[in-house]
């Protein structure tokens, strides 16, 4: 009984490693199989009485598991009303979860006892009655999804009771009468459409999108068409209605104004990166021979004499470009120096250029700098690099050794590194990272380190979000790996702190198990949106593990992901589960991480459970 295992669902347990695994919600297990022995289900949810709750389908407990924090069961065909006296004795309940189900009839009013409900999902059942008075007084409550249901009457103003709601989602109902004024301030996504509301939209909200009201025909005034004074709108208002039109009429013009200003800054702003990008164009591709050296585009920025020709031309002309086996390219060091080249990035190991030969071939040429092994160690381990090849790894097509001048030719990857896609351009309004496309990064990384270390047996050594290099097809790559032994100080310099196992501080030495936390930081990167590592992007790096432990522990889970996806709960339980999988990653005891091919199994096992929902 003993056996909790750790590989599978309870994070929590994870996170504080609290041996009291025999414990059990007594109450809160009665409950559950009350509710489930009144209300028809799929197979999947099969809830033996003799284990604990903790470890059943769909259930989740606090560390101590005395309480059950979340129930999450998604389309599982649950067919029926939610009895009373089941669900509503969950007093701890954090997360509720029962979407796409047939449920129907009204909510309970014991759900007025959920008193620590942050987030509840009842989207797509057949639920009826009014707008349910019980979730008004459920002031914690932070999502609330009642959206494709049937519920009628009016949508109460006690929703503004909830203080800290973010996410208000009704649409699809027929819920009618007026629109209350909702101003909390936290609402961030709201979404009344496809209603039979009338009258107008309160200031408070005309914020919101069109979208988030079409589909009422009774309903009127910013963002949809003006209100017509004329014709009485159905909504009783009478003695303010002139007023609020021309305080409606002043707000339109203030909103003119401002939007016309916002026009104004952008095309300031446009051109602005118009000029700059031209001055970027004008200094840049330049040849690496003679002339034009690699130092002027860096200019400012390194003391250092040397160009990729190195000083001692001479020396180096005698050694070669080594290819790795069935490597597509055939060029010598010449055309490499001869080609155009920028800089693309500067990291921790060296120096990468972008060089583009003349052939119209693109290659990225890393010059390694502090290489500490001899030219025979140095051929050695790159020919075992060559070797490796994957789908979702950077292949290593060639290298160089001479005394002064250690350079690696590898695959351009056109569409950039995954830093770059998460972090850059956040503020000039770029599309957002889907969970979908995350998913498949977050799969494609690890299959490319399972391989690695599998059938490749190197440690990458070097794991963070501008190593991952993104492919056309929204798979990843991870590229600079197995670098590491090269160097006197094998341990990855502090540019990479935010990835670094806490024990690889101590012995200096990165492991197949410091990969792993380094991926599992990847993995918290890639669902908060936040750089672990401050040296990215200044202010807003973090000290990820930590920051989520701490926010997991008190607040549960839904306020650690990234605000971008938060438009989407579809995939609520996805980002739980690889939330999951991330915080076994990062287990302080590397015993405790999961090998890379079991990661690569738990990711799979999330995405299959896609298919297994619907009634
Ligand atoms: C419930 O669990 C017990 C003990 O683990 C086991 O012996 C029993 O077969 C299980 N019952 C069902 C229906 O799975
Ligand atoms: C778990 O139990 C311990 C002692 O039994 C208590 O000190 C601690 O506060 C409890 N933690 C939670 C989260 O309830
Ligand atoms: C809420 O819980 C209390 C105590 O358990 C109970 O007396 C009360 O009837 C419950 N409220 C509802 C509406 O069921
Ligand atoms: C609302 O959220 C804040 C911060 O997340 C929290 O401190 C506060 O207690 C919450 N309010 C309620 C009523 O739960
Ligand atoms: C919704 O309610 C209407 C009227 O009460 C009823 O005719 C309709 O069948 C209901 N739809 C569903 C999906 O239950
Ligand atoms: C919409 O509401 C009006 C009254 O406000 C009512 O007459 C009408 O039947 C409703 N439409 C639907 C489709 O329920
Ligand atoms: C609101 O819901 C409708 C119907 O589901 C959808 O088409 C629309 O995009 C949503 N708008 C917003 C802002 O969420």
């Amino acid at each position: 009984m003993v056996a909790v295992n750790f590989s599978c669902v309870f994070l929590v347990s994870v996170l504080l490693l609290i041996s009291t695994v025999n414990s059990e919600p007594v109450q809160d297990k009665q409950a559950l199989l009350a509710f489930i022995s009144k209300v028809k289900h799929a197979n999947r949810v099969q809830w033996n009485s003799s284990t604990s709750a903790c470890n059943w389908f769909g259930v989740e407990c606090d560390a101590n598991r005395s309480f059950v924090y979340s129930l999450r069961l998604p389309g599982v065909a649950l067919i029926g009303s939610i009895p009373a006296d089941t669900i509503g004795r969950l007093s701890q309940l954090r997360v509720l979860s029962l979407r796409e189900n047939r449920l129907s009839g009204e909510i309970p009013a014991d759900f007025s006892n959920l008193t620590h409900l942050h987030s509840l999902y009842l989207q797509g059942n057949e639920f009826s009655g009014p707008f349910p008075p019980s979730v008004t007084g459920l002031t914690r409550l932070a999502r609330l999804d009642l959206s494709s249901n049937n519920f009628t009457g009016t949508i109460p103003s006690g929703v503004n009771s909830l203080t800290n709601l973010t996410r208000l989602f009704l649409q699809n109902n027929m819920f009618s009468g007026s629109l209350p004024s909702i101003d909390t301030d936290g609402l961030a996504d709201f979404n009344v459409s496809n209603n039979n509301l009338t009258g107008s939209i309160p200031d408070s909200l005309s914020k919101f999108p069109e979208s988030s009201f079409a589909g009422n025909p009774g309903l009127c005034g910013a963002p949809l068409r003006p209100c017509n004074p004329v014709l009485p709108s159905p909504a009783p208002a009478p003695p303010t209605t002139s007023g609020e039109n021309s305080k409606k009429l002043s707000t339109g013009a203030i909103i003119a104004i401002a939007v016309g200003s916002a026009i104004v800054a952008l095309l300031f702003l446009s051109l602005f990166l118009i000029i700059c990008l031209r001055k970027r164009k004008r200094r840049s591709p330049k040849r690496l021979p003679a002339t034009a050296t690699i130092q002027a585009e860096e200019a400012g920025t390194s003391s250092s004499k040397d160009d990729i020709t190195g000083g001692s031309k001479e020396v180096e002309r005698m050694n070669k470009l080594v290819f790795s086996e069935g490597s597509v390219y055939r060029f010598d060091l010449e055309d490499l120096l001869r080609a155009s080249a920028e800089v693309l990035g500067r990291g921790s190991v060296g120096t990468s250029y972008k060089v583009v030969l003349a052939e119209g071939k693109t290659v990225v040429v890393k010059r390694l700098k502090d290489v500490a092994v001899s030219k025979r160690e140095f051929d050695m381990k790159m020919k075992t690099l060559g070797k490796i090849q994957h789908e979702n790894v950077v292949p290593l097509r060639a290298f160089y050794y001479a005394q002064h001048e250690k350079l690696l030719v590898s695959d351009f990857m056109s569409d950039g590194s995954l830093s770059a896609l998460l972090h850059g351009r956040r503020v000039l309004g770029r599309e957002p990272l889907h969970w979908n496309h995350r998913m498949k990064i977050a799969l494609s990384v690890a299959r490319g380190l399972a391989h690695l270390h599998g059938s490749g047996n190197t440690v990458h050594g070097n794991i963070k979000s501008s190593n991952i290099l993104l492919r056309p097809d929204n798979e990843a790559c991870v590229s600079d790996f197995g670098l590491n032994s090269l160097f006197c100080n094998t341990t990855p310099p502090s540019r990479t702190k935010g990835y670094r196992a806490p024990e690889v501080i101590e012995t200096r030495k990165v492991t197949f198990k410091s990969d792993v936390y380094s991926f599992g930081v990847l993995l918290l990167e890639l669902l908060t949106g936040k750089a672990p590592d401050q040296a990215l992007i200044g202010e807003e790096g973090i000290d990820l593990p930590l920051w989520v432990q701490s926010v997991v522990r008190e607040e549960w889970t839904a306020e650690v992901f990234d605000v971008e996806l938060m438009t989407d709960d579809s995939i609520d339980e996805e980002m739980v589960q690889l939330l999951q999988i991330a915080m076994e990653c990062i287990s302080v005891m590397p015993d405790r991480r999961p090998a890379m091919s079991e990661v690569v199994r738990m990711i799979e096992h999330t995405m299959s459970d896609r298919n297994g929902t619907g009634n």
